[in-house]
């Protein structure tokens, strides 16, 4: 008795009115029905948490792709930016779609890590301002989000294909392949356009 009293004040604290159950048990209570025949279920909460820091990635990543285009001097970095603000859009509609897929909201969670590499970006287009090795800093930063991008979807590759979720794994082996093909398009650009190299 004394338990469920407390429980209730738990649950309803985090708006769960009525429920007598502790959080944690109401959570694997919920989540063993969805896993009803699934392949690898003891992935199916990690898969769904990293889906929405990816999404939360994604979405913060916009703001900063707006102000590397902006920051960015030279032509075609400037237009690979704008690219991939375009690009990331539609990677948060095919991330919609997965969930959807999955028959879940697309809800999302602040990526601590993409907050903490647009951080540096920051940091450095402010160091960098008006430096001949800006764009070098810029496609710096920018690879760095590349490649933290190319292990989360990497992984959600991997166990969407190991708990057989067919969609999801198509989908995201699309975002994947475009995140790799931004990558060298990267590496292109700091070669071709002398960015890295000095300026006579
Ligand atoms: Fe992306």
């Amino acid at each position: 008795m004394v338990f469920n009293f407390y429980f209730e004040q738990v649950n309803e604290k985090l708006n769960f009115p009525g429920m007598l159950f502790k959080p944690s048990i109401k959570k694997h209570m919920a989540n063993s029905k969805q896993q009803q025949g699934m392949k690898n279920a003891h992935l199916h909460d990690l898969f769904i948490d990293e889906l929405r820091d990816i999404l939360g990635a994604e979405k913060q990543l916009l703001k900063g792709l707006k102000k590397m285009a902006s920051a960015a001097s030279g032509e075609s970095l400037k237009a690979a930016f704008e690219e991939h603000y375009a690009q990331t859009e539609e990677q948060i509609n095919r991330l919609k779609g997965v969930f959807q897929s999955l028959g879940l909201l697309a809800r999302s969670k602040k990526c601590k890590a993409m907050a903490g590499l647009l951080e540096e970006a920051d940091e450095i287009m402010e160091d960098f301002e008006d430096d001949p090795a800006l764009d070098a800093a810029l496609i710096a930063a920018a690879q760095k989000v590349e490649h933290y991008e190319i292990a989360s979807y990497g992984c959600l590759v991997t166990y969407a294909e190991l708990m057989e979720h067919t969609e999801a794994m198509s989908l995201l082996e699309e975002t994947l392949n475009e995140e790799k093909e931004t990558d060298s398009k990267l590496t292109q650009i700091a070669l071709s356009e002398s960015n890295l190299a000095t300026k006579k």
